[in-house]
């Protein structure tokens, strides 16, 4: 988390270096600050809150400089307050940092027995106090080489000095960092997002090296200070889709960008001719995968889970489904002839990328899915299939769990074909259904005012539950994931058939439940088991394609009625109202949308 801008320019880089934080507020919108060199000093402006905030402080201060170094911050150590907030710094060298010193506390105290007197609660402090030691002994590089030895768990550092004042060092271990090329100026950011409006020309620093930038140019070094040379990357010309149009929000247009993503997304894969799913360059041929591994965090797992019951229907390989935090510290038994699939949306998730790591380093095959195709997992990985649905800034993830699921499903009937485990005919039926599921997600799109109408009755509730079977059980898990994390209201997803071992006693008058049928195999056991719940009080929102009115009778509270289509892709639509739901909810309780509080984007810290 925290988004990292550094500018080296020929001109006063005030304007630039804050819009380059607004475009990183995604990453952390808990504090905000800049250090920019302006007559041969340091001046730091920094404050609590968003980059808002940060602009009118700034207003009245004036900044200005050369030279200069940004920061958007998502809390570790230390509350999120002005002292708290990047860039820290002394009066030799000013610091911005993203992720974690984790021996932080024992240096602290080496330092402050060497007079060092530290103004915050974070743990980047120490590197600011460990270069201004050591630039008392040594050149500017030295320095920054000397305290990267010192430091232990994961960093990327922006970092200007008072003496060396026509240049920044970058430093990166663990946390990405970007650096960028014009003729004129040249930047470091910590994705090439806020990048994209200055230049397209990117490099990416692997871990362990650090970069000096002046206007003129860049230099890498390896963590042996040799001399590297980094390869040129081009970035897509797409500033237009960073921006929300007429939408209120970004989460709304994720939303509505939904059918024509889907499309999008099936013409990238889909020989509409010969019906082929066009993947190639397997890493482990699929004829002898013994196993598939699938790991992942947040809504991405939810992806995960899902992608779980297709390998399970399609094909007669095992799989498992991992949260990635979890696996990369059990004792996994890793082997060769299985497959890692990770699941990503920014392709820089802390847990996910130690995941692959972890499996790649034993030898594993791994392959990943990805939105952002400039980022580490997807520079990490064996395989690599993006999920084409360009940028989501919405902190809420919308589209790409769609293009997660798309690309997913499509990998496993790839695999399924290859290893002739699926028929052709159920093969081709699935394929003419996802031609046209575009088209029945905007059906539900169009007609959102019905869910917006019932969110006012979710704003005062105490808390809800999401039910589901089988596809639909992770489609509970997410929708109530996008709920809480948008309403910040109370919401568990359950197996439906799992109540009565507990959360049942959750239920009493009047409380939402929302379930999840579409008329699968599972349909006729969701529907007794929200019976059960009727019984207790429950106040349903039933989510289904099937007009039954005997089972569903009169005694749900409402129903929201989703296109039929083939029973294995009932995910994509059933998805869509829950999405919406929250979004409503959300709305209508006035919180922000898009940047809900204490999270963040990209969650580069483990
Ligand atoms: C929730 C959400 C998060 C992310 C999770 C993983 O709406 O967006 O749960 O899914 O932080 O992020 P990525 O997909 O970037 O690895």
């Amino acid at each position: 988390m925290c988004g990292i801008i550094g500018i080296a320019s020929y001109k006063d880089i005030s304007k630039e270096i804050l819009e380059s934080l607004k475009k990183l507020e995604y990453r952390g919108y808990d504090s905000a600050g800049i250090s920019t060199i302006n007559n041969g000093e340091i001046v730091e402006n920094k404050c609590a809150g968003k980059v808002s905030d940060l602009e009118k402080l700034i207003k009245k201060t004036s900044l200005s400089g050369n030279i200069g170094i940004g920061h958007v911050r998502w809390a570790t150590h230390g509350a999120p307050n002005q002292a708290n907030a990047h860039p820290h710094s002394s009066e030799e060298v000013s610091v911005v940092h993203n992720g974690i010193i984790e021996n932080s506390a024992i240096i602290k105290k080496e330092l402050i027995d060497k007079g060092h007197i530290f103004k915050s609660q974070t743990d980047t402090e120490v590197v600011t106090h460990l270069i201004t030691e050591n630039l008392k002994k040594m050149n500017y590089l030295e320095s920054v080489f000397e305290t990267l030895k010192k430091l232990e768990g994961s960093f990327a550092l922006g970092i200007i000095f008072k003496k060396f004042n026509n240049l920044i060092v970058g430093a990166r271990r663990g946390s990405p960092l970007a650096v960028g090329y014009t003729d004129k100026e040249k930047y470091i950011g910590s994705d090439s997002y806020a990048l994209n409006s200055m230049t397209k020309e990117v490099s990416y620093l692997d871990d362990g090296d650090v970069c000096v930038l002046t206007k003129d140019k860049i230099e890498f070094f390896d963590k042996n200070k040799k001399k590297i040379e980094k390869k040129i990357h081009k970035l897509a010309n797409d500033e237009a889709v960073y921006s929300k149009g007429n939408f209120k929000d970004f989460m709304s247009k994720e939303i509505s960008e939904q059918p024509e993503v889907i499309k999008k997304c099936i013409n990238e894969y889909l020989d509409k001719i010969r019906k082929e799913i066009n993947i190639v360059n397997f890493p482990v041929d699929p004829k002898k995968i013994t196993k598939v591994n699938l790991i992942a965090c947040g809504t991405a797992y939810h992806a995960c889970a899902i992608g779980k019951y297709w390998f399970e229907e399609f094909t007669n390989i095992d799989v498992s489904v991992d949260v990635a935090s979890e696996f990369r510290y059990r004792n996994n038994k890793i082997k060769t002839n299985e497959l890692y699939i990770f699941v990503s949306q920014s392709g820089e998730t802390a847990d996910t990328i130690a995941a692959l790591d972890f499996c790649k380093k034993k030898g594993a095959k791994t392959c990943a899915i990805i939105n952002v195709t400039e980022s580490s997992l997807s520079r990490l990985a064996d395989l690599v299939l993006p999920i084409h649905v360009g940028p989501e800034v919405g902190v809420a993830s919308t589209k790409a769990f769609t293009g997660q699921i798309l690309v997913l499903l499509l990998f496993i009937l790839k695999i399924a074909r290859n290893r002739n485990e699926i028929k052709e005919e159920e093969y081709l039926n699935i394929i003419k259904d996802l031609e046209n599921i575009h088209s029945k997600v905007s059906l539900i799109l169009n007609n959102k005012k019905i869910i917006e109408d019932l969110a006012v009755d979710f704003i005062d509730i105490k808390g809800s539950i999401f039910l589901g079977r089988g596809l639909s059980y992770p489609v509970a898990l997410e929708g109530a994931l996008k709920f809480k994390e948008l309403t910040y209201l109370h919401a568990e997803g359950y197996p439906a058939g799992e109540m009565k071992h507990g959360p049942l006693a959750l239920v009493e008058n009047g409380m939402p439940v929302i379930v999840i049928a579409p008329k699968d195999r599972f349909y006729e056991k969701t529907i007794s088991n929200m019976q059960e719940v009727i019984a207790r009080g429950g106040k349903i929102l039933l989510i289904s394609d099937h007009a039954d009115e005997v089972a569903t009778s009169e005694n749900i509270w409402s129903e929201i009625r989703i296109p039929k289509i083939h029973k294995f892709l009932s995910p994509f639509l059933s998805n869509i109202p829950l999405q919406l739901l929250a979004y409503y909810v959300a709305l209508k309780k006035g919180n922000d949308i898009d940047k809900p509080r204490n999270l963040a984007k990209s969650v580069t810290v483990e």
